[in-house]
């Protein structure tokens, strides 16, 4: 089968940078991707700064008609109201924002989100036409109490269940013990519970939404182990923390050739 999944390379900042740090990332990492000829079709790079960032990168991006995508890192399961420190999904869209993060690890593990806040969260992505890139992964404990793939699937068809149509959505498989930790799964592994998760997919909601459904791996990928990941035809792109703040790193992640590789 031909792979039309076209990889997904993201950059989640975090709480780093603020708006003018932003600027001159972006400014770099536009200029390397353009030095190595990138070609977004066959690679989308999309960066996810925080809040605080976003209308100056969308400015930019505007100004300069920069190919890079906007994401954000979190949205509000509300649409507008008394929600003191929220953020719409609709401020999101208008500026320009395409993908957002739901259910990323941080905000399950310090902002106690559950799975229906993460669920509803989907919802308000799908409502505003925002894709949401669902976040699932086990810790630690629970990779050694239910092994690797029962949490991520759990969390993936609960994040997916009760919506009356879906909108397009990725997933992430991040196992919570790979993140900024320096540990990596193993490519195989990586390419085991993603083939999990879309065999899960495909089971709940047929064959055909299995095979058009982006899952990336996330947990310390770096420009010397992003090939290994994406060497899989199951796995359709990566979400990059830390090595997403440095210009030079992430252009070498984003430049790996997928279509080449298959
Ligand atoms: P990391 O973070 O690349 O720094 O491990 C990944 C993530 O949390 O998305």
């Amino acid at each position: 089968m031909t792979n039309q999944r076209i990889p997904l390379i993201a950059g989640n900042w975090k709480m780093n940078l603020d708006h003018q740090q932003a600027i001159a990332l972006v400014q770099k990492l536009a200029w390397s991707l353009k030095d190595a000829n990138h070609d977004y079709k066959s690679a989308e790079v999309v960066v996810f700064p925080p809040f605080t960032d976003l209308r100056s990168i969308q400015t930019l991006i505007d100004a300069d008609k920069l190919e890079l995508g906007l994401g954000a890192q979190d949205l509000s399961k509300f649409d507008s109201g008394a929600y003191t420190g929220e953020i719409s999904g609709a401020f999101l869209k208008k500026l320009d924002v395409k993908y957002v993060l739901v259910g990323h690890s941080e905000r399950r593990q310090y902002h106690n989100e559950t799975d229906e806040v993460i669920q509803a969260k989907t919802a308000a992505a799908f409502r505003h036409g925002l894709v949401p890139i669902i976040c699932v992964g086990e810790t630690l404990e629970q990779l050694e109490n239910e092994g690797q793939s029962a949490v991520p699937i759990r969390q993936t068809l609960a994040a997916l269940a009760g919506h009356e149509k879906l909108g397009d959505f990725v997933i992430a498989y991040e196992p919570v013990w790979a993140i900024g930790t320096g540990k990596v799964a193993t490519a195989e592994e990586a390419a085991s519970v993603a083939g999990k998760l879309r065999a899960a997919i495909s089971e709940a909601f047929g064959s055909e939404l299995a095979a058009a459904t982006r899952i990336l791996y996330g947990g310390s990928v770096k420009a010397v182990n992003v090939a290994g990941f994406l060497r899989s035809p199951e796995v359709d792109g990566v979400l990059v923390g830390g090595a997403s703040l440095d210009a030079e790193e992430f252009s070498g992640i984003a430049r790996f050739q997928k279509h080449l590789a298959l």
